[in-house]
């Protein structure tokens, strides 16, 4: 596994795989299971893969949020070569926003409205940028994204739309603790209470898949707010059930076959979001 971290480098890797398809999958580092997945995907599909690690500072709202981030870097980078990776990027601030940079605008129109588009202000302004000139840099055919982030899979999708990308988005499923728990990065700052406490997040989501045939959606909003107003270990940033297409909020099961029902929960200090599809019928 060869380490890029400048332009020279990264361009002499594309040279070299000119001719060859090329997989990309950007991460923050602080790799768990759920990116490895992405990588090894990354890897039967294509015949080169580069991993980026970028803790991306124009995504982040909340600058503690940010200096938390955890970024074991060594550890990373073992992972990747235990996968198989071929390649990680690991450039600086400087490289990723140059002086002249100037970001492309984007509209997502009802995708950034709601949910991580309100509590996260600038949040997927910023996730477009750095993806934007990823895929300027790196050109890969193919890039990898979780389906945990359902709403930044939908703002990619958009944006590779919007600028004429020839990138191909390939969904990757969550990957979850054997307790339910949606992996992330943030898990790492939980300690054992927590963790057992944040496994609830899910079983709430699955209890709503079970509570869909049976109940409405206002009374599924109900009692899922009542559940976490009486759970002291977790507090409830948002719930909301929509069109996976268009992220507007569903008013009725019938508005369409497939609803998301998408959650932010903070546990303590840290903020974990999940989400799951409910099929009608
Ligand atoms: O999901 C993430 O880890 C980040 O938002 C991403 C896509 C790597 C962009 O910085």
């Amino acid at each position: 596994m060869r380490i890029a971290s400048t332009l020279n480098e990264l361009t002499q890797i594309l040279s070299k795989h000119a001719n060859t398809s090329l997989g990309f999958v950007p991460t923050m580092g602080a790799l768990h299971k759920g990116h490895l997945e992405l990588v090894k995907k990354s890897i039967e599909q294509n015949d080169v893969s580069i991993c980026s690690i970028f803790v991306n500072p124009t995504q982040f709202n909340n600058p503690a949020d940010l200096d938390k981030y955890p970024n074991p870097l060594e550890k990373d980078l073992e992972a990747l070569e235990s996968v198989g990776c071929d390649y990680v990027f690991t450039p600086s601030k400087e490289l990723v926003y140059p002086p002249d940079f100037i970001p492309k605008d984007f509209s997502f129109g009802s995708l950034d409205k709601e949910m991580e588009g309100t509590n996260r202000p600038g949040h997927f302004k910023g996730v477009a940028m750095v993806i934007s000139r990823f895929f300027q840099l790196i050109k890969p055919q193919k890039a990898y994204f979780g389906e945990k982030d359902f709403q930044q899979l939908a703002i990619i999708q958009s944006m590779v739309k919007q600028a004429g990308f020839p990138v191909e988005v390939v969904p990757c499923s969550t990957v979850r603790e054997s307790s339910g728990l949606a992996m992330s990065s943030r898990n790492m700052r939980l300690n054992k209470v927590q963790l057992v406490a944040a496994s609830r997040i899910f079983e709430r989501l699955r209890a709503i898949s079970e509570m869909k045939s049976s109940h409405s959606i206002v009374a599924v909003k109900k009692w899922l707010n009542f559940a976490f107003l009486t759970d002291e270990d977790l507090q409830l940033e948002y719930f909301e059930i929509a069109n996976p297409n268009t992220l507007i909020a569903s008013d009725k099961w019938n508005d369409c076959d497939v609803h998301i029902a998408c959650i932010a929960v903070f546990v303590g200090e840290v903020r974990l979001i999940d989400n799951i599809l409910l099929k009608i019928n």
